[in-house]
């Protein structure tokens, strides 16, 4: 089992990031220690996991990936599948980002059956679940989450899992939840999971910069934060790990 509960800072590069622009994060990120009681994690893109792994792993920092494939291997052109991430040191694997079920369109099936890949090959799986603004504003918000959740629903309750919250409408835009929000989407979201069986960690996602960081890490029920664009720099990226840091002391 082993699901950790220390809040977890991840930073999501998307697709960002060259060899010359992870050693330069590397090295403003490297003479900054993890503090013990927040786990930071990273997930560039595929193509720099082999070159970040090993010096991410000396800075205490637990490497992931944005996506995996749900086969072992064979003729799947441009996939990457779950034993290639593990020889990698992969931990974690994003699964069901919004930029994934809108853009690739993938399923809550699709999502399912990735989170079975991973969870076969002893990685942890970061859930993303989020509202539209449409959504939100129909008052449909906890309906839709709870219907991404319900994937959980007769998965082994053993394995690590963490969940991300992240309001679309949220994401990239440089609008954040208000606290309030936050707060009640996320009691929800830990209720679903409790009728699931999963007492997992639940991150916020969505516009987290070190201005914000310290309010929405203080909300109840927020353990953690999956980060995009703040992740980027090592500077900004540090600066939300220090906020988290100082709220859970
Ligand atoms: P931003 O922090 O850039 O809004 O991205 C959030 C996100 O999608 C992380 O997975």
């Amino acid at each position: 089992m082993g699901n950790d509960k220390r809040r977890l800072i991840a930073g999501n590069w998307k697709m960002n990031g060259l060899l010359q622009d992870a050693i330069e994060f590397m090295d403003a990120f490297g003479g900054n220690p993890a503090p013990d009681h927040v786990e930071v994690g990273l997930m560039p893109p595929f193509t720099l996991l082999h070159s970040m792994s090993e010096r991410l792993a000396k800075m205490g920092v637990t490497l992931g990936a944005q996506n995996v494939y749900n086969e072992d291997k064979g003729a799947f052109t441009g996939s990457i599948c779950p034993m290639m991430l593990r020889d990698a040191d992969c931990h974690y694997v994003i699964l069901g980002h919004s930029e994934r079920r809108s853009i690739i369109g993938e399923s809550n099936a699709k999502i399912r059956s990735k989170m079975n890949a991973t969870w076969l090959h002893g990685m942890e799986p970061i859930l993303c679940i989020g509202e539209t603004l449409e959504q939100r504003e129909k008052g449909i918000t906890n309906a839709v989450l709870a219907e991404q959740l319900a994937i959980l629903k007769g998965a082994p309750k053993d394995k690590p899992l963490t969940v991300a919250y992240e309001p679309v409408w949220a994401i990239g835009t440089g609008v954040t939840a208000s606290a309030q929000q936050v707060t009640e989407t996320h009691a929800f979201v830990h209720e679903e999971l409790t009728k699931l069986g999963h007492d997992c960690r639940v991150l916020y996602g969505g516009s987290v910069n070190p201005g914000n960081a310290a309010e929405l890490m203080a909300c109840p029920g927020v353990e953690g934060a999956l980060v995009g664009g703040a992740s980027l720099k090592a500077e900004s990226f540090m600066e939300i790990v220090k906020a988290t840091a100082l709220v859970v002391s």
